[in-house]
Protein backbone atom coordinates (compact mmCIF):
# COMPACT_ATOMS: atom_id res chain seq x y z
CA UNK A 1 0.00 0.00 0.00
CA UNK A 2 1.40 3.42 -0.96
CA UNK A 3 1.58 5.19 2.11
CA UNK A 4 0.96 9.26 1.73
CA UNK A 5 4.99 11.01 2.73
CA UNK A 6 4.81 13.85 5.16
CA UNK A 7 5.63 17.57 3.82
CA UNK A 8 7.84 19.76 5.45
CA UNK A 9 6.08 21.01 9.11
CA UNK A 10 4.96 18.12 9.70
CA UNK A 11 5.20 18.30 13.35
CA UNK A 12 6.27 14.22 13.30
CA UNK A 13 9.24 15.34 11.22
CA UNK A 14 10.71 17.17 13.76
CA UNK A 15 10.02 14.29 17.66
CA UNK A 16 13.14 11.90 18.17
CA UNK A 17 11.96 8.24 17.30
CA UNK A 18 11.24 5.50 19.41
CA UNK A 19 13.38 2.30 19.25
CA UNK A 20 11.55 -0.48 17.62
CA UNK A 21 10.95 -4.09 19.86
CA UNK A 22 10.98 -7.20 18.78
CA UNK A 23 7.61 -8.41 17.86
CA UNK A 24 6.35 -4.73 17.17
CA UNK A 25 2.95 -4.84 15.54
CA UNK A 26 2.81 -4.42 12.08
CA UNK A 27 6.24 -4.27 11.21
CA UNK A 28 6.77 -6.48 8.26
CA UNK A 29 3.49 -4.76 6.90
CA UNK A 30 5.22 -1.50 7.74
CA UNK A 31 8.38 -1.93 5.87
CA UNK A 32 6.81 -3.46 2.71
CA UNK A 33 4.60 -0.72 2.38
CA UNK A 34 7.76 1.81 2.77
CA UNK A 35 9.20 0.49 -0.18
CA UNK A 36 6.33 0.46 -2.10
CA UNK A 37 5.75 4.32 -1.16
CA UNK A 38 9.81 4.90 -1.89
CA UNK A 39 9.47 3.33 -5.25
CA UNK A 40 6.72 5.02 -6.36
CA UNK A 41 8.27 8.45 -5.76
CA UNK A 42 11.87 7.36 -6.91
CA UNK A 43 13.61 7.97 -3.60
CA UNK A 44 17.10 6.02 -2.65
CA UNK A 45 16.02 6.05 1.49
CA UNK A 46 12.68 6.44 3.28
CA UNK A 47 12.11 6.85 6.76
CA UNK A 48 9.34 5.96 9.07
CA UNK A 49 8.45 9.25 10.24
CA UNK A 50 7.95 10.39 6.88
CA UNK A 51 4.97 8.04 6.59
CA UNK A 52 3.63 8.90 10.08
CA UNK A 53 5.25 6.24 12.14
CA UNK A 54 7.82 8.32 15.06
CA UNK A 55 9.67 4.79 15.37
CA UNK A 56 13.21 4.20 14.63
CA UNK A 57 13.42 2.51 11.45
CA UNK A 58 14.54 3.41 7.81
CA UNK A 59 15.00 1.56 4.37
CA UNK A 60 17.55 2.68 1.65
CA UNK A 61 18.14 0.80 -2.11
CA UNK A 62 20.24 2.39 -4.44
CA UNK A 63 20.37 -0.69 -6.63
CA UNK A 64 18.64 1.15 -9.64
CA UNK A 65 21.63 3.29 -9.87
CA UNK A 66 23.79 0.50 -10.51
CA UNK A 67 22.73 -0.14 -14.28
CA UNK A 68 21.14 1.83 -17.07
CA UNK A 69 18.13 0.94 -19.05
CA UNK A 70 19.89 -1.38 -20.89
CA UNK A 71 21.20 -3.47 -17.76
CA UNK A 72 24.69 -2.52 -18.57
CA UNK A 73 26.65 -1.77 -15.28
CA UNK A 74 27.14 2.19 -14.24
CA UNK A 75 30.15 3.81 -12.95
CA UNK A 76 27.93 3.16 -9.87
CA UNK A 77 27.94 -0.37 -10.38
CA UNK A 78 29.59 -1.28 -6.46
CA UNK A 79 25.22 -0.12 -5.25
CA UNK A 80 24.05 -2.71 -7.22
CA UNK A 81 23.80 -4.79 -3.42
CA UNK A 82 23.03 -1.33 -1.30
CA UNK A 83 19.22 -2.49 -0.07
CA UNK A 84 19.30 -2.34 3.38
CA UNK A 85 16.68 -2.32 6.46
CA UNK A 86 17.90 -0.37 9.23
CA UNK A 87 16.48 -0.93 12.66
CA UNK A 88 17.11 1.08 15.73
CA UNK A 89 20.61 2.01 14.02
CA UNK A 90 23.31 3.74 15.90
CA UNK A 91 26.01 5.69 13.65
CA UNK A 92 29.35 4.24 16.30
CA UNK A 93 31.86 6.40 13.64
CA UNK A 94 32.16 9.38 11.58
CA UNK A 95 35.21 9.55 9.85
CA UNK A 96 37.26 10.82 6.91
CA UNK A 97 37.52 14.82 5.41
CA UNK A 98 34.24 16.59 5.02
CA UNK A 99 32.70 16.81 1.97
CA UNK A 100 29.61 18.48 -0.10
CA UNK A 101 26.94 16.50 -1.93
CA UNK A 102 23.22 18.18 -2.60
CA UNK A 103 20.68 16.29 -0.82
CA UNK A 104 17.09 16.33 -1.34
CA UNK A 105 14.09 14.75 0.99
CA UNK A 106 10.76 13.17 -0.51
CA UNK A 107 9.29 15.30 2.97
CA UNK A 108 10.60 18.72 1.19
CA UNK A 109 10.19 18.40 -2.63
CA UNK A 110 11.90 20.08 -5.27
CA UNK A 111 14.58 21.71 -2.94
CA UNK A 112 17.96 20.40 -3.32
CA UNK A 113 21.01 22.10 -1.20
CA UNK A 114 24.58 21.32 -0.69
CA UNK A 115 25.31 19.45 2.71
CA UNK A 116 28.57 18.57 4.24
CA UNK A 117 28.83 15.32 6.00
CA UNK A 118 32.13 13.22 6.47
CA UNK A 119 32.06 10.62 3.91
CA UNK A 120 32.97 7.15 5.88
CA UNK A 121 30.66 5.76 8.83
CA UNK A 122 30.24 2.65 10.95
CA UNK A 123 26.83 1.33 11.69
CA UNK A 124 25.25 -0.91 14.18
CA UNK A 125 22.15 -1.28 13.39
CA UNK A 126 19.17 -4.76 13.29
CA UNK A 127 17.44 -6.45 10.09
CA UNK A 128 13.70 -7.14 9.92
CA UNK A 129 14.64 -10.13 12.04
CA UNK A 130 16.54 -7.76 14.91
CA UNK A 131 19.52 -9.75 14.04
CA UNK A 132 22.60 -7.73 14.97
CA UNK A 133 24.94 -6.25 12.05
CA UNK A 134 28.05 -3.42 12.10
CA UNK A 135 28.72 -2.40 8.59
CA UNK A 136 30.72 0.29 7.16
CA UNK A 137 29.73 2.67 4.67
CA UNK A 138 31.23 4.97 2.20
CA UNK A 139 30.76 7.97 -0.40
CA UNK A 140 27.05 8.21 -1.25
CA UNK A 141 25.80 5.20 0.37
CA UNK A 142 27.11 6.84 3.81
CA UNK A 143 25.41 10.16 2.16
CA UNK A 144 21.81 8.59 2.15
CA UNK A 145 22.39 6.81 5.22
CA UNK A 146 23.14 10.08 7.29
CA UNK A 147 20.44 11.68 5.78
CA UNK A 148 17.64 8.95 6.72
CA UNK A 149 19.53 8.20 10.42
CA UNK A 150 18.83 12.34 10.62
CA UNK A 151 15.28 11.50 10.04
CA UNK A 152 15.09 9.12 13.05
CA UNK A 153 16.57 12.63 15.32
CA UNK A 154 13.39 14.69 13.88
CA UNK A 155 16.67 16.49 12.27
CA UNK A 156 16.30 17.46 8.07
CA UNK A 157 19.14 18.42 5.92
CA UNK A 158 17.95 22.05 6.18
CA UNK A 159 19.08 21.97 9.78
CA UNK A 160 22.85 21.28 7.81
CA UNK A 161 22.52 24.54 5.82
CA UNK A 162 24.10 28.16 7.02
CA UNK A 163 21.32 30.18 8.51
CA UNK A 164 21.61 32.91 5.66
CA UNK A 165 20.53 29.85 2.97
CA UNK A 166 17.78 28.91 5.41
CA UNK A 167 16.14 32.19 5.68
CA UNK A 168 16.47 31.83 1.61
CA UNK A 169 14.28 29.06 1.19
CA UNK A 170 11.50 30.04 4.08
CA UNK A 171 9.05 31.09 0.97
CA UNK A 172 9.44 28.41 -1.02
CA UNK A 173 9.03 25.64 2.60
CA UNK A 174 6.23 27.77 3.87
CA UNK A 175 4.68 26.42 0.13
CA UNK A 176 5.42 23.00 0.52
CA UNK A 177 4.00 23.01 4.14
CA UNK A 178 0.87 24.48 2.72
CA UNK A 179 0.36 22.03 -0.02
CA UNK A 180 1.74 24.56 -2.96
CA UNK A 181 4.21 21.73 -4.28
CA UNK A 182 3.98 19.76 -7.40
CA UNK A 183 5.45 16.49 -6.32
CA UNK A 184 4.42 13.51 -8.46
CA UNK A 185 3.82 11.33 -5.31
CA UNK A 186 0.70 10.98 -2.59
CA UNK A 187 1.66 13.63 -0.13
CA UNK A 188 0.04 14.57 3.33
CA UNK A 189 0.21 18.48 4.72
CA UNK A 190 -0.04 19.98 8.19
CA UNK A 191 -1.99 22.95 7.43
NI1 LIG B 1 14.70 12.92 3.81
Amino acid sequence: MILPIRAYGDPVLKKVAADIEPGHPGLEKLIADMFETMYEASGVGLAAPQVGQSVRLFIVDASPFAEDEDGKPTKDAHLKDFKRIFINPYIVEEEGEEWPFEEGCLSIPNIREEVIRQPKIVMQYQDENFEEHEETFEGFAARVIQHEHDHLDGVLFLDHLPALRRRLLQGKLRDISRGKTDAKYKMRFPG
